[in-house]
């Protein structure tokens, strides 16, 4: 029985495989990274990617096939809002080729790699669950404010694929569920240089969205495949 992080160097991959090893002391936890982590918790198996492409995600699936392990749960952090080149746009003149099709790699075509490789790793009989980290900021019923685009975009991207993704495997894989989860805005170096701007109480520790993540991960069952959910398990519009 194992579950697996992907995205586990990141701010809430880090503190979600800690919430996982606490809640699921029985399961073998995996946390996968591009580059090895700094930190690491006790019991769990490490395991640097590289990138999360094609050859390496397939050699990874191959590798723990040879196993027998059963995979019971896949939780993917994998996103990015900035980096050094990239920065949020505010407008409409802010947009680049290179800014979109950065952000949707990392936030749509990423995660989808993830979840068609480890498809054939889930057991058809067994209950398990593919959970991707999404944002609220993707739903575009509740796009009141504007800017962001490529990372609105993206996320919308994400949760259209997922969807998509959960409709198929309904039919061949019955107990999986897939959801996105909006962790709410959470002090890792995703938020950092907009904390200033968030309200007061409204700035969550990794610690603590990890620990209402996997509460909502918990609370999942196969009717609910496809949705998103906000940190509290209430469902969100597209
Ligand atoms: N923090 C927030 O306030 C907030 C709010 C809403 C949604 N989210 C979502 O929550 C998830 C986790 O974010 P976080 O706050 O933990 O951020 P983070 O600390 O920056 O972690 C993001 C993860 O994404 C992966 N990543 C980043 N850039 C990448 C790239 N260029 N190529 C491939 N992988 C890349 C990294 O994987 P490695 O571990 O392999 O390096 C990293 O662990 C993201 O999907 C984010 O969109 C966060």
């Amino acid at each position: 029985m194992a579950m697996v992080v992907f995205g586990a160097a990141g701010g809430l991959g880090c503190a979600i495989t800690e919430r996982l090893v606490h809640e699921f002391p029985e399961q073998q936890v995996i946390a996968i990274s591009r580059q090895p982590t700094k930190r690491r918790i006790a019991g769990v198996q490490y395991i640097a990617l590289g990138e999360y492409s094609e050859q390496s995600l397939s050699q990874w699936v191959s590798n723990f096939k040879q196993t027998g392990a059963q995979l019971d749960g896949v939780v993917s952090t994998i996103g990015m809002l900035h980096d050094e080149e990239a920065f949020p746009e505010k407008q409409l003149a802010d947009i680049t080729a290179d800014n979109l099709e950065k952000l949707f790699a990392v936030n749509a075509a990423a995660p989808m790699l993830i979840l068609k490789h480890c498809q054939s790793l889930f057991d058809k009989k067994h209950k398990a669950f593919f959970v991707q980290l999404s944002a609220k900021v993707g739903s575009i019923e509740d796009n009141y404010l504007g800017g962001w685009y490529a990372y609105r975009a993206s996320k919308a991207a994400l949760n259209m694929l997922l969807k998509t993704a959960s409709i198929e495997l309904k039919r061949s894989h019955k107990k999986l569920v897939v959801a996105a989860i909006h962790p709410g805005t959470t002090d890792t170096r995703l938020s950092k240089p907009f904390q200033k701007r968030v309200p007061e109480g409204k700035l969550y520790s990794a610690s603590l969205s990890a620990k209402r993540i996997v509460h909502v991960i918990k609370g999942l069952t196969p009717d609910k495949s496809g949705g998103l959910f906000h940190w509290d398990g209430v469902k969100l519009p597209y």
